[in-house]
């Protein structure tokens, strides 16, 4: 039998995982959304898709949360995405009730999945996931290093003229403005880009990437980016999934690591069936440490609001 993912909300960034997973073939999909035949429509599309990608999962839309039960994943998509002129941090209230009810719901019925939180902003969704799920916070985190990492290789990659597969690398603390990209840990074959990239351009590429989701919402008009979303929470299902011990920065909940405790934010984290197996701690440097706690304490501040 297949693994049972359900993304929770059929929209841009949910339907664009639904793809993903059904398409490779890595597990069925339940795809949950309160808009009326929304969801099942997108599912019998992607079914009848099915057949000429050689696929053999399953997908179901649907409104009803019972079919979304013994799930494997589930992932939280459902909310409001950005528009022109806001920040993440302005979907805070409306997106929490919405992040509480799914998670209620889902968390019922599927007692022992892994819960992945993209809604934002979401290391304070994770934090509301965590809390009314009541689950152990090493099954509850959220997607925002890869992708915010994604778009600093994307960038470093043009600079370099090379190969985006060929450069590694990291941003850590929360997945807003004030993400801390790392040059020092972002490498082409090992190579810090440090050597390879003046300080300057460095400081260019670091500034894209913090307003790398604007830069796309700015463009859209409509919405906020999600292929690169989609993508990026992909990488972690099916690290989950396959048990894949992969070294990935999601927000995690840390309690003492990096110096922050009982709050949710962007690390490196060893990712596999359990969830957050592991929390990465690096060896930063003070600058790097002052980064970290300004992001950390923009999360916090967050969290406050919702007296959570
Ligand atoms: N229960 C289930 N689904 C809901 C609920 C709810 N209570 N409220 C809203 N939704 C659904 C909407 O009906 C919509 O289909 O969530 C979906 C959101 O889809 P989009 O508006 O296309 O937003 P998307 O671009 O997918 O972004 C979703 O991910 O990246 C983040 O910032 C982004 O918070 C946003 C989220």
């Amino acid at each position: 039998m297949k693994k049972k993912v359900s993304v929770i909300g059929a929209g841009n960034v949910g339907a664009s995982l639904a793809q993903m997973i059904v398409q490779s073939a890595i597990a069925d999909v339940v795809l949950f959304d309160i808009a009326d035949g929304v969801p099942e429509g997108k599912a019998l599309d992607l079914s009848e898709a099915c057949p000429l990608w050689g696929s053999s999962s399953s997908i179901v839309g649907t409104n009803d949360y019972a079919h979304t039960a013994d799930s494997d994943v589930i992932v939280i998509t459902a909310g409001f995405p950005r528009k022109p002129g806001m920040s993440r941090d302005d979907l805070l209230n409306a997106n929490a009730k919405v992040v509480s009810e799914v998670t209620e719901k889902t968390a019922k019925v599927s007692p022992n999945a892994v819960i992945i939180v993209v809604t934002n902003p979401m290391d304070v969704m994770a934090q509301v996931s965590l809390k009314v799920s009541g689950f152990d916070p090493f099954r509850v985190m959220g997607m925002g290093g890869i992708l915010d990492s994604a778009r600093f290789r994307t960038f470093v990659a043009w600079e370099l003229n090379v190969s985006p597969e060929d450069v590694e690398a990291l941003v850590l603390g929360g997945h807003g403005d004030l993400m801390v990209p790392m040059p020092r840990f972002t490498t082409i074959k090992g190579v810090s880009i440090i050597e390879l990239i003046s300080k300057e351009r460095i400081d260019a590429l670091v500034e894209r990437t913090r307003h790398g989701g604007a830069e796309i919402v700015a463009l859209l008009k409509t919405g906020s980016a999600y292929y690169a979303p989609a993508a990026a929470t992909y990488q972690m299902v099916k690290a989950v999934l396959f048990d894949e011990k992969r070294m990935l920065p999601c927000a995690a909940y840390l309690d003492g690591e990096y110096g922050a405790k009982g709050i949710y934010t962007g690390v490196p984290v060893m990712l596999g069936s359990g969830g957050v197996e592991k929390i990465v701690e690096l060896n930063l440097n003070e600058q790097e440490k002052a980064d970290l706690e300004k992001s950390v304490a923009a999360v916090k501040s967050l969290v406050e609001k919702l007296n959570l």
